[in-house]
């Protein structure tokens, strides 16, 4: 096949090279993107006079068409013609003539590809913003229901004090809520328009960016040729947006794996949300959380990739950054394909509160409690972390939990505890006294619920 940019050629390319530089396999997703861009391009030419009116109006329908006409299923995109770009505008011209030779007027493929790839994940942008939405949903509906279900706190993976449910679920919702908004900050910086860049230096055609800019929907248009074709830091900045949604999905998932172990037998995963195992009959695997664990490590891939593929790059566009695609592609994807499976199955999963409550109870989480208790009646902070350390050492002795000591026991350490101590370090108590903001007091986390829900409600 005859290349669009075949003029200065006497031989044609060798297959395996056309094979190696094409990139059509993985750009044609931005067909939509490539499309509304070159429309734009097309009309904002005619209205400049820098090509007829007419001839714009042609490729604009012909355009059109080839639109529905991809979305039917209708076009086979040739490897030959290289990328998206080109296999677009090489359909316009076998069917629309000399008006679609004028497209590419003023404009490079250079300029054409960090459009697309800009709007491309722009739109991506829309729709990984309304998953994150859905999850937030759920985990402050999920939190909602579970004030009251008391559960051990942990540091060091070691049962530290007790805290709700619901407590525990909302600091996942401010790790979200934080990637949503890390979201919004990308969408300002990749809000710009890099049309009229051209290939590296600008255009001498009088064209209106401006114009441009509003017809795509972008908020501004980009201030430095060079910088116009050779950004990519917007994928760059995305896919560690991605990596930062993925790390939470991951630290979430091994604690809904380790809760789910028998060993804790906090949560049961649904049946529609775990699998079996093919030889030991037994077996319910928390494999959906497991999978999204294991697929934080290609996130983290694809945004060392592209920094690797940007480093040392002399300005201004070099064809190492085609390497762009495939890793940003497969980072929005796997996200996407990550959020609404972790959204149900959290949804979907049993909360055993007794074991919770249970879990609460052993390991002396209430230990902090006791010794505020000894302070509270006026012994220093350092002398009640003593007595209560004995206290647990002797409890762990006889099998006991503190609560389970005698107020005999109790005075054999100190003479100041009375039988007001099992008030004081119930499992209640040692969670409804901790009202400080932030923290997991049952009304001091409604709340925080109530806060959330107002705030997805302005979304
Ligand atoms: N397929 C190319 C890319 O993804 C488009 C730009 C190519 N420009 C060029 N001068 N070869 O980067």
């Amino acid at each position: 096949m005859a290349k669009l940019w075949g003029g200065r050629f006497q031989k044609s390319t060798d297959k395996r090279v056309d094979d190696f530089n094409s990139s059509i396999r993985f750009d044609k997703r931005m067909y939509r993107q490539d499309i509304k861009g070159s429309m734009a391009h097309a009309e904002m030419l005619g209205k400049q006079g820098i090509i007829p009116k007419d001839d714009a109006d042609k490729i604009i329908k012909g355009l059109g068409e080839i639109l529905a006409d991809i979305e039917a299923g209708k076009i086979e995109f040739l490897i030959d013609a290289e990328d998206i770009h080109m296999n677009i505008e090489k359909l316009l011209t076998d069917r629309i003539g000399d008006a679609g030779k004028r497209l590419h007027t003023g404009r490079s493929r250079n300029d054409q590809v960090a459009l697309d790839l800009r709007m491309y994940l722009l739109d991506e942008a829309k729709e990984l913003r309304a998953m994150l939405l859905n999850l937030l949903d759920v985990i402050v509906n999920l939190a909602d229901e579970h004030t009251e279900t008391i559960m051990p706190g942990y540091t060091h993976l070691q049962k530290a004090q007790p805290i709700t449910l619901a407590h525990h679920l909302m600091a996942y919702f401010e790790m979200l809520r934080r990637d949503l908004s890390r979201l919004g900050d990308w969408e300002k910086r990749c809000d710009y328009m890099p049309l009229g860049s051209g290939a590296l230096a600008g255009t001498t055609y009088p064209l209106d960016r401006e114009f441009v800019a509003e017809k795509l929907g972008f908020s501004n248009v980009t201030r430095n040729s060079l910088d116009g074709v050779s950004d990519r830091d917007f994928a760059i900045e995305l896919s560690s947006v991605l990596s930062m949604i993925m790390m939470h999905l991951s630290r979430f998932s091994e604690e809904l794996i380790l809760w789910s172990s028998h060993e804790f037998s906090f949560i049961e995963m649904d049946d529609s949300y775990s699998t079996g195992s093919s030889i030991m009959p037994q077996k319910k695997n928390p494999d959906v959380a497991e999978l999204i664990r294991g697929k934080t490590g290609r996130v983290y891939g694809h945004l060392m990739g592209l920094l690797t593929t940007m480093k040392g790059l002399p300005l201004a566009y070099n064809k190492d950054m085609q390497e762009d695609k495939e890793p940003i592609f497969d980072a929005v994807d796997t996200v996407k394909l990550c959020l609404p499976v972790f959204a149900e199955m959290l949804a979907t999963m049993t909360v055993k509160k007794d074991n919770m409550l249970l879990g609460a109870k052993g390991g002396f989480t209430n230990a902090t409690d006791a010794a505020d208790y000894l302070v509270k009646k006026g012994m220093p902070f350092r002398e009640a972390h003593e007595v209560v350390g004995k206290l647990v050492f002797y409890s762990i002795s006889k099998d006991k939990s503190l609560d389970e000591l005698t107020v005999a026991e109790f005075k054999e350490f100190s003479d100041i505890i009375e039988d007001d101590i099992y008030d004081a370090i119930s499992m209640t108590t040692c969670v409804n006294d901790r009202k400080v903001i932030g923290g997991p007091a049952m009304d001091t986390v409604k709340t925080a619920i109530i806060e959330g829900k107002d705030f997805l409600s302005e979304q």
